[in-house]
This record gives C-alpha cells, sequence and structure tokens, in this order.
C-alpha cells in the first residue's frame, strides 16, 4: 500500500457546538486533529472567562487529549478587564460576526464603529481578531467581496493586530490577503478548495453542501487552490466543519454548514495529490497556523494509507461531506 507521513494536523476553525452532541462531535474531531481553535458561536454564545473556563473542561471531559484553542464571540460590551480576563481563561482569538451573517449570529456585530475599541484593545493584548468576512446587507454572492474593506480598515487602523479572514471562498479575497500586511492571514476550508455554487444549486438542491460563505465561481476556486498550494505561510487549514443534524439541514429552513471532519483530511489529501503538491500539505495542516498563533508545531507524524474506502451515510447524526462517495486515503 502507498503510504504518506505528515504532521499530526491542525485545524484552525472548528465547531463543536454544546450540549449532548459535543462528546461525539468532539471525539470525532480528536480521531483526526491534534490540535483546534474551536468557534464560539454556541448558544449562548462564549462571551466571559467563565463561559471559556467551562466550555474548554465540557470539551476536555469528552477528550482530555484534545488540545483546544479558545475563542470568545466579539461584540462591543467588553471591557480592556474582560479581555484580560478571557486571555487569562484561555482565549487566543476573538471572532467577530456580522449580525445575521451566519448561524447563531444574530447576536453578532451590527455596528462596525461600536467594536473598534475593543478590537483596539485585542490589539494591545495580542488577541487574534479572527472575522467571518461578509457584508450581511450585499448581495449574497458579493457579500465576501464587500467585507474587504473592513479589513482593509483594520488592518491599517491597527498594525499591530493579527487578523485572520476566515474561509475564503473569493479570488478577490486571496487577492487582498496576499496585498495587505504580513499580520493578515487567511484560512481555507476543503469544502471551499472542492465545491463551486453549482455543487449547493447547479443541480438539485443539495443542502448539506450549504454554508456560508457560500462557494462561488469556478475560478474563485480555482484562486482558492493555488492559495493552497503556494506555500504562503498566509493560507492555512481551518476546516470551518460545521455538524448540524440531518433534519435541521433537510428542513424547511435548512441551517447553513457542511460537516467536513471526518473527511478533511483524506480529501485534502487526495486535493493535493491531484495537484502535484503533496510537499506542500505538511506546512498547509501542521505548520503554517501554528507559526501564526506563536505555538510550537507538532513533532509528532501521522501515517496515511492509499486505500479505497466509503465515507458513511452519517455520522454523529449528521450527513458528512463526501457521505456515500468513496475516498482513497486513511489514517493507518
Ligand atoms: O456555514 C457555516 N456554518 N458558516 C459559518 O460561518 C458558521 C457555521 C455554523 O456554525 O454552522
Ligand atoms: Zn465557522
Amino acid at each position: 500500500m502507498q503510504t504518506i507521513e505528515l504532521p499530526l494536523p491542525d485545524d484552525f476553525h472548528v465547531h463543536l457546538r454544546q450540549g449532548p452532541a459535543l462528546a461525539s462531535y468532539a471525539k470525532t474531531v480528536s480521531k483526526e486533529f491534534g490540535r483546534i481553535l474551536v468557534m464560539p458561536n454556541t448558544v449562548p454564545p462564549i462571551a466571559s472567562a467563565k463561559a471559556i473556563l467551562d466550555y474548554r473542561a465540557e470539551i476536555k471531559s469528552a477528550v482530555p487529549e484534545l488540545e483546544t484553542l479558545m475563542t470568545f464571540k466579539l461584540n462591543s460590551k467588553y471591557t480592556a478587564m474582560d479581555l484580560e480576563q478571557m486571555k487569562l481563561a484561555g482565549a487566543v482569538a476573538g471572532k467577530y460576526y456580522p449580525a445575521g451573517v451566519t448561524t447563531n449570529s444574530e447576536d453578532g456585530v451590527s455596528d462596525f464603529e461600536s467594536v473598534l475599541p475593543v478590537i483596539s484593545e485585542m490589539e494591545k493584548l495580542g488577541l487574534v481578531l479572527c472575522v467571518h468576512g461578509e457584508e450581511p446587507s450585499a448581495f449574497c454572492l458579493d457579500r465576501e467581496k464587500e467585507f474587504i474593506k473592513r479589513v482593509e480598515f483594520l488592518s491599517a487602523k491597527f498594525p499591530k493586530l493579527k487578523i485572520v479572514f476566515e474561509h475564503l471562498s473569493t479570488a478577490a479575497a486571496v487577492e487582498a490577503v496576499l496585498r495587505l500586511p504580513q499580520n493578515v492571514v487567511a484560512t481555507l476550508t476543503v469544502h471551499h478548495l472542492l465545491q463551486t455554487l453549482d455543487d449547493v444549486v447547479g443541480g438539485s438542491l443539495s443542502p448539506h453542501h450549504f454554508c456560508k460563505p457560500l462557494p462561488k465561481r469556478p475560478e474563485d476556486r480555482e484562486a482558492l487552490r493555488q492559495a493552497a498550494f503556494s506555500g504562503n505561510p498566509k493560507f492555512f487549514f481551518g476546516s470551518d466543519s460545521a455538524p448540524h443534524e440531518k433534519e435541521k439541514k433537510e428542513g424547511p429552513c435548512g441551517a447553513a454548514g457542511v460537516y467536513s471532519a471526518p473527511v478533511a483530511v483524506p480529501l485534502l489529501i487526495e486535493i493535493f495529490e491531484r495537484a502535484y503538491k503533496l510537499n506542500k500539505l505538511p506546512d498547509f495542516i501542521g505548520g503554517f497556523g501554528a507559526d501564526f498563533y506563536g505555538i510550537p508545531r507538532h513533532k509528532e507524524i501521522r501515517k496515511y494509507g492509499k486505500e479505497d474506502w466509503i465515507v458513511p451515510q452519517i455520522v454523529n447524526g449528521a450527513v458528512p461531506l463526501f457521505a456515500g462517495k468513496t475516498l482513497h486515503w486513511h489514517k493507518i
């Protein structure tokens, strides 16, 4: 069997949810990744030092071996003391959700100016700003492009602030990240490297591919792939794996989110292999993200073998990406 070795992968953007489902989602993630950045859009949101401590403890009790980097949801009410306490509790980043832009973001930022003092304190404290970069009022396919000006503004106003433009979906955002200073970086998901809008609505409706930001045009996907293959440390992996129960995706008001955790690494290997870029994968999944967050790279190595397997139709009550399809690589 053909095999490859990779560093133990990191995932710098994961949704683990809360309540009874959390343990199974976390266990599945821990089989694939050594270290994760956990998103705060639970209900209620992760928005205090106590919430961070409790959430981390809940994750740890499900999977003690999973290393978790915590985030809080940005709002305009935090004081400098709140931010310091959240940092002490283990937060490495705050997540900026424009209000209403995606799942559980109704309490997000509705007034851009109002969060600037908080962001200024984050810059002083060395807290990373992760942004869901979409302008909710714009036409759905233009939302990311319309948000670029905000990232440019934040980068100019807070030159020491580390900014992650999350889950890029457009060539325009890739171009912006390349153009902006070194402390502005981006995560790329596996589903945006694979899909275009055709995979969501081009044929019959595919609710399990529906996510925010929407996948866009083939040329956008190509720009994302070139960014991933480039070996530029500004681009690293964040899956945005976002499980929703099957019924919530298939109902009359389908939730946004692609559940990619169970298949993300095998799919990435396949995508990089097809492009003859396997040599760029170790840094993308186990290097650049750690460097950016200022944490040591993993020393542990994972071995993967090339042997067909069929992705289950359902994992933890949710339909995973590539359900029922054949993948070629798996962990050994
Ligand atoms: O599709 C998405 N789902 N995009 C996000 O930004 C959030 C996520 C979720 O939490 O379900
Ligand atoms: Zn997300």
